[in-house]
């Protein structure tokens, strides 16, 4: 295989032109002494690549994972890259980097063509179509359930805010109602009411007009005896959605009981 990497001539323009790449060299002096010049240890890209193709396939890597440089080089924030040892292997994640070059190749060249039938893709992958700006590509549900595991729902919670201020607005992570909703739905199968009940507050406090939040917590304080937040929240959603059969259903059951209960 004479050519060159599919992988990373398409993502290169857009790594080019956003300035999310910042090193804290001046422009002038990575013009001085140009880092990406005759490279010396390279094993996966091909050894005849030129300075500009290297640069850019570096910064595409920056961007794809949301990183700087030093993840992958050594180097310290605020040098002048030129003092940075590129050709080094010190750093676990650069010998990871080459695996997931390799295994993007094999994507493209064999298993996508493979899976379309033999066709050559017209999307390639990319290191942002799984990584999309974040060092671990990962469900914002995921990691947030794997937190409420490890350290309650709390610390989960506050994670979520933490997330939210960083990367609101930027591909990767769904802020939007759903994962809440998913996670909320993973506590009450775990009959961890109280942190389920925790997930749905908070897509509420945040979209006060989320219908399956207001649909699911209504059922929740019903189940709780809470018959008045019931009440309160399966109005909310009739109101958005009047018309639903299950809604309605579920308003006549709380009226039922809290006439029941008062007489
Ligand atoms: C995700 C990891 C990763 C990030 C982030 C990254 N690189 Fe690299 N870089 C690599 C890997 C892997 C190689 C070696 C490729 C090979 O073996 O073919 C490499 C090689 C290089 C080389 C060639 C070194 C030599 O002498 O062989 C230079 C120069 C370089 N990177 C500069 C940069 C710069 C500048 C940045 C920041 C804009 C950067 N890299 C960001 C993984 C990364
Ligand atoms: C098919 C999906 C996919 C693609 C494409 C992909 N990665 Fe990954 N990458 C992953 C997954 C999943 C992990 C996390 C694995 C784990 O930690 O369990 C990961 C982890 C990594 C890590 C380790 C992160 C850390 O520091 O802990 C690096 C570095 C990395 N990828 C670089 C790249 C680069 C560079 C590319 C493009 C050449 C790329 N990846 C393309 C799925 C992908």
């Amino acid at each position: 295989m004479k050519t060159g990497f599919t992988i990373l001539s398409n993502c290169a323009l857009l790594a080019w032109l956003s300035a999310a790449w910042s090193p804290g060299a001046s422009a002038q002096s990575v013009q001085a002494v140009n880092p990406f010049a005759d490279p010396t240890n390279l094993t996966v890209l091909p050894k005849t690549i030129t300075t500009r193709e290297l640069s850019r396939t570096m910064k595409s890597f920056t961007q794809a994972l949301g990183v700087r440089c030093t993840h992958c080089h050594v180097g310290e924030e605020g040098q002048s890259l030129s003092e940075y040892d590129f050709a080094s292997d010190e750093k676990a994640a650069k010998e990871v980097a080459r695996g997931m070059m390799q295994m993007v190749e094999h994507l493209n060249r064999q298993a996508l063509p493979a899976a379309l039938g033999a066709a050559s893709p017209s999307v390639a992958i990319q290191c942002v179509s799984c990584h999309r700006g974040q060092r671990l590509p990962q469900q914002l549900e995921d990691r947030l359930q794997q937190i409420a595991e490890e350290q309650g729902t709390e610390a989960a919670i506050a994670e979520y805010w933490r997330l939210r201020d960083q990367y609101y607005g930027q591909q990767g992570l769904d802020f939007s109602d759903q994962p809440l909703i998913a996670l909320a739905e993973r506590s009450y199968e775990r009959q961890d009411l109280v942190q389920s009940r925790a997930w749905l507050d908070l897509a509420l406090e945040l979209n006060p007009r989320c219908e399956q939040c207001l649909y699911y917590r209504a059922r929740q304080r019903a189940v709780g005896g809470d018959l008045t937040g019931a009440l309160s929240d399966i109005r909310a959603y009739l109101e958005i959605r009047p018309e639903s059969p299950p809604g309605q259903a579920l308003l006549l059951e709380l009226e039922a009981r809290v006439a029941s209960g008062a007489r």
